[in-house]
């Protein structure tokens, strides 16, 4: 089959690989439709992770099943479904609690916890920008959709990830109607997690970031868009405040952040939510911060390649504010998010620009790796147009 493959740094090959298949009785096979390429993939693209060569990447999957092993008993041959981005077994101490973002079963490394398709550190899972995908446990990971599945794919496929991070972000951050929400970061995760809040009945919510065209989605779907080339999100949010600040905010941005200039900073987004957000607020972070980052001494300084950031914890301390962190289980929402677009309250697929062949898949992640303008979210169909 042929599958988009790491070769190093800002180097993506489509070639052929062995076939995926069933391994075990509970997996399932499934021929991917639509495929995402994510903000988690360019820290990988870029050499930022320990992610290695000769992986397959793609951990946001929509497709029809092949196959099923023989302990599979509710998915069926020929039905379209999404897969969170997590794989997840269902039965352990974290899955018992509904944390499937920190499954134990499936994390190979004993020290470790929490599982992913073509991901650094998240197991040895082959990704999903490829023909075929295997999903273990199937019947547990597998979200069934409905009779407008095929027709509906470009929302449907951001229930595999982008759309359940934003709402868990939201979640962390405790967003509720009536409430003041600043998000920082206008790529595909900040633009759901403006949604998911709007979806919520916030009253305002800012969307900061330096792209016009990723802060004109913003303000298409009803958020205040905040240019960081000549604004200070926290100034614009305290202004509109009575100086206080926000309700509550949601990191959607990462340890890459950076100034418009382009000068990474890791601590750039967390220091201006803490700043933005009022006492007792709460922070929603989405954005991925980690332990190594291999290129971190030379964009940043030793102690950030550690993952060191320097964030303001005396003023966080100070104004009471709490903070929820790390992957987002995206098993607890995608089911009623599901139903939110099957109802036609939800329409996630507003931020798709390009829908290309994986043939295509190393231009597009060259563009869409360069927040090239209009490049806002790449879904690719492995196996040709829908
Ligand atoms: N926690 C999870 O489960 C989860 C899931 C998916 C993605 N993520 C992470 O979320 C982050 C965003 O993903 P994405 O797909 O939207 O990626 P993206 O890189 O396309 O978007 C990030 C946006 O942040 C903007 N930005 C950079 N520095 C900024 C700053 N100082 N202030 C404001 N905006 C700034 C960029 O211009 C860009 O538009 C990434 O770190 C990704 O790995 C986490
Ligand atoms: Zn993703
Ligand atoms: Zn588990």
């Amino acid at each position: 089959m042929k599958a988009a493959v790491y070769e190093g740094p800002r180097t993506i090959a489509v070639k052929d690989v062995p076939d995926a298949k069933i391994e075990h009785p509970s997996d399932i096979l499934v021929q991917i439709t639509s495929t995402n390429i994510c903000g988690s993939d360019l820290h990988m693209y870029e050499g930022r992770t320990s992610f290695e060569t000769g992986r397959t990447l793609g951990h946001e999957n929509l497709g029809q099943v092949v196959e099923v092993g023989s302990a599979v008993t509710k998915v069926k041959v020929g039905e379209y479904v999404c897969l969170p981005f997590n794989i997840a077994c269902g039965f352990c101490k974290q899955c018992e609690q509904g944390l499937t973002n920190y499954c134990l079963t499936m994390q190979p490394e004993p020290a470790l916890a929490g599982a992913a398709y073509g991901f650094a550190e998240m197991g040895p899972y082959q990704g999903g920008q490829a023909e075929l995908l295997r999903v273990p446990y199937g019947d547990f990971n597998a979200l069934r959709l409905g009779e407008d599945a095929a027709e509906r794919q470009l929302d449907y496929v951001m229930l595999s990830d982008i759309f359940p991070t934003g709402y868990h972000a939201t979640e962390m951050a405790g967003v509720k109607p009536g409430d003041q929400t600043v998000v920082f970061g206008a790529g595909p995760v900040g633009l759901m997690a403006a949604y998911s809040a709007i979806l919520k009945g916030a009253g305002r919510v800012w969307v900061a970031d330096h792209h016009p065209d990723r802060l004109q989605l913003a303000e298409e779907i009803g958020a205040i868009p905040i240019n960081t080339n000549d604004q200070d999100p926290a100034e614009v949010v305290k202004e509109a405040t009575l100086g206080l600040g926000a309700d509550n905010g949601c990191e959607c941005v990462g340890y890459q952040a950076h100034d418009p200039q382009g000068r990474e900073n890791a601590a750039l987004t967390m220091n201006g939510l803490i700043d933005a957000v009022r006492f007792t607020g709460a922070l929603g972070v989405v954005g991925v911060f980690l332990p190594e980052d291999p290129g971190g001494a030379e964009a940043q300084g030793e102690l950030q390649a550690k993952g060191k950031t320097p964030i303001d914890f005396g003023m966080m301390w100070f104004k009471g504010q709490k903070v929820g962190t790390g992957q987002a289980p995206v098993k607890r929402y995608n089911r009623a998010l599901r139903d939110l677009i099957a109802g036609g309250k939800a329409e996630p697929s507003f931020l798709v620009s390009h829908e290309l062949n994986l043939d295509e898949a190393a231009m597009a992640y060259d563009h869409f790796d360069a927040r090239d303008d209009g490049w806002t979210k790449v879904v690719l169909h492995p196996n040709g147009a829908t």
